[in-house]
């Protein structure tokens, strides 16, 4: 008893951020982004990239602004996992092995819902193959500190692909790494701009 995994699909999508209508600029990161960690009909392996740099560089924006973009486009699990200690990571993987309704779930059972999931994930992938697109999940682990917590975590299904942000970059042969760049002058101003409006209209309120 309580060995099989329930692997029915569902369709779920937790992203900590609403989408922000003020995002701007960072198109080439988004880009190198898609090219790394979107699948292609005919491929099968699984994708992904740690996001890197500086803390306020705008990691966590893009981060959300790339999981709206896959919501919208038909991706039918995306999970946000807050990563920056073993607590935020066990919390959210509690709260979507709840809001999965997996079987066996139960508040506060951490690492037991956390491997759940993970089952889960690794199972699921075989069932929603023809679903939309061929990935079927995004993971994103957002404020890495401690690599090793991420891996111990990680669903080893394929068609599924992972984004990590961290400060520093994290090296290993399962990552792509992408540095995220500064603002250039022209972006920079168009991030005040927007600020400034945004400011403007608040004002006038
Ligand atoms: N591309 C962007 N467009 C608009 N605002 C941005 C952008 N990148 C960063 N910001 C602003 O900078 C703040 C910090 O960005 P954030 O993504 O939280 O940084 P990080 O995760 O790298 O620490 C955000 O709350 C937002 O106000
Ligand atoms: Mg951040």
């Amino acid at each position: 008893m309580g060995s099989s995994v329930d692997t029915a699909p569902r369709l779920y999508h937790k992203i900590f951020f609403p989408k922000n209508d003020q995002f701007v600029g960072k198109s080439d990161v988004l880009k190198t982004m898609h090219s790394s960690l979107d699948h292609s009909g005919h491929d099968k392996h699984h994708r992904a990239a740690v996001l890197w740099g500086t803390g306020g560089i705008g990691k966590t924006q893009i981060a959300t602004a790339y999981a709206h973009d896959r919501k919208e486009a038909g991706v039918p699990l995306i999970l946000w996992i807050n990563s920056e200690t073993r607590l935020n990571l066990y919390q959210d993987f509690t709260d979507i092995a709840l809001g999965l309704g997996l079987g066996g779930a139960v508040a506060g059972n951490h690492a037991a819902n956390l491997f759940l999931v993970q089952k889960w994930l690794e199972k699921t992938t075989l069932t929603l193959v023809d679903y939309a697109l061929a990935t079927n999940w995004l993971l994103i682990f957002d404020n890495v500190v401690d690599y090793g917590l991420v891996s111990e975590s990680w669903p080893l299904g394929a068609m599924g692909s992972a984004l990590l942000t961290s400060r520093p970059e994290i090296c290993d042969h399962l990552l792509r790494s992408i540095e995220v760049p500064k603002f250039d002058s022209n972006t920079g101003r168009d991030l005040i701009l927007a600020t400034v409006s945004r400011d403007c209209y608040a004002a006038t309120e």
